[in-house]
This record gives structure tokens, C-alpha cells and sequence, in this order.
């Protein structure tokens, strides 16, 4: 039973498997598609809303060091994912990954685990753009009614229209075709990038030095401590909860991760890159840089322009330009926020039903969901099937609880991804690999100690919350999954067993 739960897929297996061509995807994207879907779904909700967030509750101008912290932390697990994304160039990212050196029980946890990341993260992400178009329907005049504006904006009933929306029209575009998708995307990701640099460019020139004083504000004791609300490490080791100081820079970090989530997506499109073995690595390492140097440029440029205790905590950037009295910019910021979240919700869901597809193919979910579109070559019905169910928990949901889900759910793949590859170095010395992560083991060790420390910074509740969907993973995979996996149909034919019949094999 054990050993069945650890059984493995081939590497060479898993590549085959992408030939079959009912269950094949179309190879276009090039280097540069992959890093401007990077900065696509990178530059998002993180830098948008949550600088002004964590800059006023936990950091205040360290912010800018909670992004470097949270940048190097995703640095770390880049460079491992880049090499698991140029050795196994499948649809799946992490979970196709785990496949190959954990086994497969592990590799359904890490599957369901990105199933909880890139659904929550699409939601929270629309919902955050639906703010945005508020906002900007507001200056115009037009007010949406209360229960059409969400959870959050409605006392009674609330359904974020625009949200959900959002969600079933990029759904749309996601079955007609990755080419369609890339195009539209270059274009949202470069009014996002101007829309970054105006803040940058233009903020500095009203940035006064005394708003950096004090750049670390002192520790300030919360009266939350004690309870599910506080971070984990506070609670196991009895500290004081307390907000800034060096301790908050660390709190701050595992909030404004949130910013770096998406660079792990762009190794879930290595089946549909030309060159997988060259243009992996580029894609993944490249967003990253691009997207660290641009945020760490924000937060300073932003809390030097307002004192961090005045800081927006809703549109922190265009308000900052309001508050010297630039409205005109804030509305351009608003504009190119609202153009470049589009952008974020469109590649989460990208990710989010090729990892649902790659473990259909695999037979952990039903077979029926990795057949594509015969016409345009997408994976059609996973797409379909995802996008809706996204769409009504973003109409239902309130959300900041949901960010930090995703940051714990994200974290953890990166744990499983820094594993395997000291793992699959060991078992599979001999595969080619166009990108080797430096420093094996040294560099994954360290990654997994600074993931896991990030991930003891988020609250108990978090952690609770993660622990209940997990729960629910296992119980699925024993009940479907393991009967259905064909890696179990396959070694049981070979072993000269009868293939029972699965039922969803077409
Ligand atoms: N990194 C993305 C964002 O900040 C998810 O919205």
C-alpha cells in the first residue's frame, strides 16, 4: 500500500504522455511570452493595494525591505522551479513535479494545494479589480447599488457583478486559445509596467526625507496576541505579539509575498513553450528580477511621498498623488491598475486548470477533463467547469483572509518543489537539464528554512484553514484518485495483472 502511494511517474513517461493527441496542447509561447506572462500576473493586488496595508500595520518604510525579504525567499524556490520546469517541460508545474521524485500521494497534495492557490488567488485578485472599476465608475458618476458590489460594500445580500463577471469573460478567452490569450496579455502587462514606472518616475519627485523617519518604526505591542490572529510563531514560542520593528518587517514579508505569486505559474505553461529547455529558465528568473526591482522602487518612492500612517490602505499609489494633489495621475494609476489586475486573473486561471488538467490526464481526476478542444487545442472543459465555480466564490467572497490562504498555499508547493529537486537529482542523475539549480543541496536547504519561516509568520488561523482543505484532498485522492491513477493501471498491466475497467478512459 505504501509503496503505492510513493509510486512515481517516469519523467520519460510524463513527456510521452503530452504527445498523445487528443490530450495535447499547442507548443507557441517563446521566452519572451513566458516573461511577460510572468510580470502579467506578478504585478497585481500585492503592489496595488497590499504596500499600503502591511507600510501602515506592520512595516511602515521598511515595507521596501519586507518586498527584498519576500523577493529573495521567491529567488530561492526560482531557482529551483527553473530547473524542475527545463527537466520536466509538462503541464503542471509543481504537481508534475512531486510526481516525478515524491510519488504520487504527494503529488496530489501538491495538486490540490495549487488548485487552492490559483482558484482563491483568481477570486481575490477580481475582486480587488472590481474595486478598482468602482472606483473609477464612481469619479464618472455611475454608482453600482450595495448588493451588487460584493461582500464587503453590502449589509444584507452582496454579489460582486463585476467581479464574477470578470472571471467568465477571461474564462472565454482562456478556451479560445493561449496565442489569443498571449497577445492580449503583451499588451495589458505593458500599460501596467508604464502605468508602475509613471509612479515611480513621477513620485520621485515628491518624496520628502522625513516621512523615512523612523525607517524601522518601533515595535508596537497588538492586542490581538494570543489568538488565532496572530502568527503562528508567536503563538509556539510565546512571544509578545507585536507590530513593526524587525519582527514586522517578517509579518510584512509573508503578507506582501502575495505580490511575488505568479512566476511559479509560468513553469505550469512549459507544455505549451517552443523551447522549453532554453526559455524556461529566462521566462521564470527574468519576471522575477523585473518585478523585485520595480517593487522594492514602488514602496520606497510611496512612503516617501506620504507618512506611512497616512497611507490609503484601498488605492494606497493613486492616492498617494491625490494627497499632493495630483488627482490626474491617481486616475491614470487607477486606470492602469484596474487594466493590469485583468491581466493577474487571467494567467492564475491559466495556471489553475493546467494543473487540473495535467492531474486529469494522469487519470487522480476524472479523464474527462483533459480532452481538448478539438478546434483550438485548450483544455476546454476544465477551463469551463473552473471558471465558474471561480466566478461565484469571487461574487460571494470578502478577502483578505483569502490572500493569506493563498500565501500559505503557495509556500508550501515551494517546499515540495526545493525537495524534489534534491530528490530527482539523486534518483534521476542522468536526465538532461538545460537549467541546473547551483549549490544542490545547499540552495534548496535554504530555501525550504526561508519558505518555512515566512510561512510561520502568517496567522494560526491560516494555518488551520489550509489544514481543513488538505483534509479534504486526502479524502478525495482515497476515494477517486488512487483507484483511477493510470500510473496504477499501467504497472499493474505491466506486472500481467487484468486493467480493470476505469469508467472516464476514452
Ligand atoms: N502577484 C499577484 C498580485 O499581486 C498575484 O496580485
Amino acid at each position: 500500500m505504501s509503496s503505492a502511494l510513493f509510486r512515481t511517474k517516469n519523467v520519460e513517461q510524463s513527456i510521452r504522455d503530452t504527445e498523445e493527441p487528443e490530450h495535447s496542447l499547442k507548443k507557441s509561447l517563446s521566452a519572451l511570452d513566458l516573461t511577460v506572462f510572468g510580470v502579467g500576473v506578478i504585478i497585481g493586488t500585492g503592489i496595488f493595494v497590499l504596500t499600503g496595508q502591511v507600510a501602515r500595520n506592520n512595516a511602515g518604510p521598511a515595507v521596501a525591505l519586507a518586498f527584498v525579504v519576500a523577493g529573495v525567499v521567491c529567488a530561492l524556490a526560482a531557482l529551483c522551479y527553473a530547473e524542475f520546469a527545463s527537466t520536466v517541460p509538462v503541464a503542471g508545474s509543481a504537481y508534475t513535479f512531486s510526481y516525478a521524485s515524491l510519488g504520487e500521494l504527494p503529488a496530489w497534495i501538491i495538486g490540490w494545494d495549487l488548485v487552492l492557490e490559483f482558484a482563491l488567488g483568481t477570486a481575490v485578485v477580481a475582486v480587488g479589480w472590481s474595486g478598482y472599476i468602482r472606483s473609477l465608475l464612481d469619479n464618472a458618476g455611475w454608482h453600482l447599488p450595495g448588493y451588487l458590489a460584493g461582500r464587503d460594500g453590502a449589509s444584507g445580500f452582496g454579489f460582486d457583478v463585476l467581479a464574477a463577471a470578470l472571471v467568465l469573460v477571461l474564462t472565454g478567452i482562456l478556451v479560445l486559445g493561449m496565442k489569443l490569450s498571449a497577445r492580449i496579455t503583451q499588451l495589458v502587462v505593458a500599460i501596467k509596467v508604464i502605468v508602475v514606472l509613471i509612479v515611480i518616475v513621477a513620485g520621485a519627485f515628491f518624496v520628502k526625507g522625513g516621512n523615512y523617519k523612523p525607517f524601522i518604526p518601533h515595535p508596537e505591542p497588538v492586542s490581538a496576541g494570543g489568538n488565532l490572529k496572530a502568527p503562528l510563531i508567536q503563538l509556539m514560542f510565546g512571544w509578545a505579539p507585536a507590530n513593526f520593528g524587525v519582527m514586522g518587517i517578517f509579518t510584512a514579508a509573508s503578507v506582501v509575498f502575495f505580490a511575488f505569486i505568479g512566476f511559479d505559474i509560468v513553469a505550469t505553461a512549459a507544455e505549451e513553450t517552443r523551447n522549453p529547455q532554453r526559455d524556461m529558465p529566462r521566462g521564470i528568473l527574468g519576471s522575477l528580477l523585473i518585478c523585485t526591482v520595480l517593487y522594492v522602487a514602488v514602496s520606497v518612492v510611496v512612503t516617501g511621498m506620504q507618512k506611512y500612517t497616512r497611507l490609503s490602505v484601498e488605492a494606497p499609489l493613486a492616492d498617494a498623488f491625490k494627497s499632493i494633489g495630483h488627482p490626474w495621475y491617481a486616475g491614470v494609476i487607477s486606470f492602469g491598475a484596474a487594466v493590469g489586475l485583468t491581466t493577474v486573473c487571467l494567467i492564475l486561471l491559466l495556471g489553475q486548470t493546467r494543473v487540473f488538467f495535467a492531474m486529469s490526464r494522469d487519470g487522480l481526476l476524472p479523464r474527462f477533463f483533459s480532452r481538448v478542444h478539438p478546434r483550438f487545442r485548450t483544455p476546454h472543459r476544465p477551463t469551463i467547469l473552473l471558471g465558474v465555480i471561480i466566478a461565484i466564490v469571487a461574487g460571494f467572497t470578502s478577502l483578505s483572509e483569502l490572500a493569506e490562504l493563498v500565501n500559505i498555499g503557495t509556500l508550501f508547493a515551494f517546499v515540495v518543489v526545493a525537495v524534489s529537486v534534491i530528490i530527482l537529482r539523486k534518483t534521476r542523475p542522468d536526465l538532461p537539464r538545460a537549467f541546473r539549480t547551483p549549490w544542490v543541496p545547499f540552495v534548496p536547504i535554504v530555501s525550504v528554512c526561508a519558505t518555512l519561516w515566512l510561512m510561520l509568520n502568517l496567522p494560526a488561523e491560516t494555518w488551520l484553514r489550509f489544514a481543513v482543505w488538505m483534509v479534504i484532498g486526502f479524502v478525495v485522492y482515497f476515494l477517486y484518485g488512487r483507484t483511477h491513477s493510470r500510473l496504477a493501471h499501467r504497472e499493474e498491466t505491466a506486472a500481467g495483472a487484468p486493467t480493470p475497467p476505469t469508467g472516464n478512459t476514452p
